[in-house]
């Protein structure tokens, strides 16, 4: 018998749970828990035999078309542990969501967002004991869906394996809430319109590593991307969308087909509008920005993302020059709108937008 919300989720425990590490070791998902959520799909028979299975490696022939072209999307969100002791999704439906959006932009078939979440909260309600309780850290959870044919034609599969596998994370970046350094790019670009970069797909961080690799090199912690065809409009920061405050002014890019969809942008934005903050979502010249850093006006710059959720920028580098933001310190509307998400996410403020759902704990727990 399923022990899971969705009785369909069949569970086989593992008879070799691992020893889980101390919250303290924690950086960012390089420990895995002791099970995944496998579901599988063939064209005929469509998305079928979802399980919680213990965690391990999958065979895979080498001809597997996802290994040569790439059909893959995925995506990231996280459970956290209250200090009630429950543990709540934040905004899993929304992440369902955007999954399957993902799926159609990389002719992948879609699955029903009501058994996305389930899977969400089966494989959480499984090793709920890996969701770690120390300040700052939860559980990173991975759903992923690949392409499964054995050929090398180009063409959409018609085998697909969808998994979702957790890990428990401390921050982000080693610097945690503290100001990075980034280098704008006009070398390398990351997404054109009519691309792929609204969806979450393998590809497209493929395509930053190269440019996050030189701006490692040269002491940056992230890149900032620039549109593909003028390379001048502000599209994103390393893995994050990026807003910031240019005098009284909050801007971000809009969603205009090269930027991801946030879920934290979104959540971000939301805050900002129910405290009576006005938002701009528009096109964001590097120009502009650069001359609000020569006068000051550039008063704070964050990136938004799962993993990092807000991370400060105090130093930016374009064509050679350098700016510094708000003093190279974190400021007062980051580090406001990150105690907002976090206190909203560990159940210590009012949710008014009903962002969070408790994971119900499997029965036999
Ligand atoms: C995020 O900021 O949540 C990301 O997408 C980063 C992830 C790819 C590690």
């Amino acid at each position: 018998m399923s022990p899971f919300n969705d009785p369909s989720i069949r569970f086989t425990r593992t008879t070799q749970p691992r020893p889980r590490p101390e919250d303290a070791s924690l950086s960012f998902g390089k420990v895995m828990t002791d099970h995944m959520f496998l579901m599988d799909y063939e064209e005929g028979k469509g998305w079928h035999d979802p399980r919680v299975v213990p965690y391990g490696p999958f065979s895979l022939d080498p001809a597997t078309s996802v290994l040569h072209y790439g059909q893959a999307v995925f995506d990231g969100l996280k459970a956290f542990r209250g200090e009630d002791g429950s543990i709540r999704l934040f905004r899993a439906q929304r992440h369902a969501e955007r999954l399957n959006r993902s799926c159609r932009a990389l002719c992948i078939p879609e699955m029903d967002p009501a058994l996305i979440r389930a899977s969400f909260e089966a494989i959480v309600a499984a090793d709920h004991d890996w969701v770690p309780r120390a300040a700052g850290t939860s559980l990173y959870i991975r759903p992923t869906v690949i392409a499964r044919d054995v050929m090398l034609g180009v063409h959409p599969a018609h085998r697909y394996t969808y998994f979702v596998i957790c890990s428990p994370v401390g921050a982000y970046y080693k610097e945690g809430v503290k100001p990075v350094r980034i280098l704008a790019t006009d070398t390398h670009v990351r997404a054109v319109q009519g691309g792929l970069g609204e969806a979450k797909t393998a590809a497209n961080y493929a395509a930053s590593l190269s440019a996050q690799q030189e701006a490692e090199k040269l002491g940056f912690t992230q890149v900032l991307w620039l549109d593909g065809v003028e390379r001048r409009f502000i599209d994103e920061v390393g893995t994050m969308n990026i807003m910031m405050r240019i005098g009284d002014e909050i801007v971000t890019p809009p969603l205009a087909g090269t930027i991801l969809d946030g879920v934290t942008r979104n959540s971000i934005l939301t805050l900002m509008r129910d405290w009576g903050l006005g938002v701009s979502e528009r096109r964001i010249d590097i120009q502009e920005v650069m001359q609000a850093g020569r006068d000051g006006t550039l008063a704070e710059m964050w990136g938004t993302g799962t993993a990092a959720v807000v991370s400060p920028v105090g130093q930016l580098q374009y064509k050679g020059e350098t700016i510094t933001i708000g003093g190279g310190e974190t400021g007062a509307l980051t580090r406001k709108l990150y105690e907002a998400i976090i206190a909203i996410q560990y159940g210590r403020a009012p949710d008014p937008h009903g962002w969070t759902s408790a994971v119900r704990l499997p029965v036999a727990a």
